[in-house]
């Protein structure tokens, strides 16, 4: 994997300073982990007590995301492949709604939770996900969340966060550029980023899968 830490400068590829920020540990952190096996990063977050469980946690995780931050993400892992959930900035959001469709290589929302929608910035958003029956979650984090599945839709290598021509994921294997909504907008990768399905199962936690 490409290295996508600062350089030696002193400056990361967009400008940022080298000292590792809460958001940089997280993602490094996580990096790490999948480096070294998924079910590290899996741990917390699946109950494997017995066999019957292990199959239904294959199916689907449950992972927190209330204590995410804006300008934060994790990386976990889903049935082998990793998924990012990032909590955006309002400047991120601002740069997905801005754009418009029509400019898009890939105008499908590529979301599990509204298939065959339009590739909106809100169809993209949590907004498209479920919220299960009793719980409430503030619209506005429901715009500000993504989870994404992190394979590039090349030829599946992971993108680096808060990078390439957009400020949003870049895939450094070829020269995938997305936006701050996952959506392909350079390079080869033929389609936006697939969101999973999942819902709002509690205040705090969301069940993929
Ligand atoms: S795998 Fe991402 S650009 Fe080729």
């Amino acid at each position: 994997m490409t290295d996508v830490n600062p350089s030696p400068e002193g400056q990361g590829p967009d400008g940022h300073e080298a000292e590792p920020t809460r958001r940089d540990f997280i993602y490094i952190a996580t990096g790490g982990a999948v480096a070294v096996g998924g079910a590290f990063v899996l741990w917390p977050f699946i109950d494997q007590m017995n066999p019957a469980r292990d199959t239904l946690a294959l199916a689907s995780i449950r992972t927190p995301f209330s204590e995410l931050e804006a300008g934060e993400q994790v990386t976990v892992m889903w049935r082998g492949g990793p998924v990012f959930l990032r909590h955006r900035t309002e400047a991120e959001i601002a740069a997905a709604r801005e754009v418009e469709l029509a400019s898009l290589p890939d105008r499908d929302s590529r979301n599990e939770n509204r298939e065959g929608s339009p590739a909106s910035d809100e169809n993209r958003s949590a907004l498209a996900a479920e919220v299960a029956e009793g719980v409430e979650i503030d619209e506005g984090l429901r715009t500000a969340l993504i989870v994404m599945k992190a394979n590039c839709t090349h030829l599946g290598c992971v993108p680096v966060g808060e990078a390439g021509d957009y400020n949003g994921w870049f895939c450094p294997c070829h020269g995938s550029h997305y936006d701050t909504a996952g959506r392909i907008r350079r390079g080869p990768a033929p389609e936006n980023l697939h969101i999973p399905p999942y819902t709002f199962v509690s205040e705090t936690t969301i069940q993929i899968g």
